[in-house]
């Protein structure tokens, strides 16, 4: 991958002017799909994509980092939120203050603006996790973080939302609700068929929308099933209400 501005070297990035990086061209498609979707302009509803996996170190973060940064790329108004509030990284990845962030305002008695970072990207913000707390279900489950969202939707036109392993924390479970879409990213080869079928299903059971699975990390030589016409996606997405043994391990 072509080197990426110094700032952004944390994140694996995308190079988005490339038309031959299958990394830019599996999330230009992703993008094409949420735009076909979810309506991101309408600045009513359908604007807040959730990001999550089952486990950890699926590829949540990037995902996310590289969806926003395409969003923001087509003009669309962007803002990628770190709700990863146990173990945030966006700030790292785009050399930004963790804090203030979600955490300060929510935790804060006086009401105070969402501390947005406007980043070098034209129409890319971030809203960092903030400080630690350990009442970190309780801050996403809470009023307060749902109205700050209403708001925050009427500012932009696309609002991308890293999270923490659905399968592991309960942070996503009351994400679910809040957001218009989610994307399950599912590394390829590593995460059992089992373990993703039941996030699905309970992220469904809790009134979640999925949009679709992405897997990550697909390896050409061991996923030779995602290759189309010899054209590797490194990423890929696709509609489907559960994935099933053969299309996960493609082999
Ligand atoms: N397509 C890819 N190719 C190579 N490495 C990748 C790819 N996607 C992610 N990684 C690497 O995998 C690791 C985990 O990625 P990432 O941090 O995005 O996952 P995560 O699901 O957010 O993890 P966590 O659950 O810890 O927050 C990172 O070191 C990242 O650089
Ligand atoms: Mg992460």
């Amino acid at each position: 991958m072509p080197a990426q501005p110094r700032k952004y070297r944390k994140i694996f990035l995308a190079d988005y002017e490339s038309t031959t990086d299958p990394l830019a061209e599996a999330f230009r498609m992703l993008r094409l799909q949420i735009q076909t979707s979810v309506q991101p302009n309408s600045g009513e509803k359908g604007n807040i994509i959730l990001i999550t996996s089952a486990i950890e170190q699926e590829g949540k973060t990037t995902v996310a980092c590289n969806l926003a940064q395409m969003c923001a790329i087509a003009h669309i108004k962007t803002l990628l939120i770190d709700t990863d509030l146990r173990k945030p990284s966006i700030h790292l990845g785009f050399d930004i203050p963790r804090k203030p962030g979600v955490t300060d305002i929510l935790l804060s008695d006086n009401q105070m603006p969402a501390p947005v970072v406007k980043t070098l990207v034209p129409n890319l913000s971030i809203l960092p996790a903030g400080k630690f707390t350990r009442h970190t279900t309780e801050i996403l489950g809470s009023p307060l973080f749902s109205a700050m969202l209403e708001h925050l939707k009427t500012e932009y036109d696309m609002i991308v939302m890293d999270s923490p392993p659905a399968g592991v924390v309960s942070d996503v479970g009351v994400l679910v609700r809040k957001v218009d879409a989610i994307y399950i990213v599912v590394r390829a080869g590593m995460t059992k068929v089992r373990t993703v079928r039941q996030v699905v299903r309970t992220i469904k059971d809790l009134g979640g929308d999925i949009l679709g699975i992405i897997l990550s990390r697909i390896n050409p030589k061991r996923d030779r099933y995602y290759y189309y016409h010899n054209y590797p996606h490194y990423y890929s997405s696709y509609y489907k209400d559960e994935p099933s043994e053969s299309e996960q391990h493609g082999s």
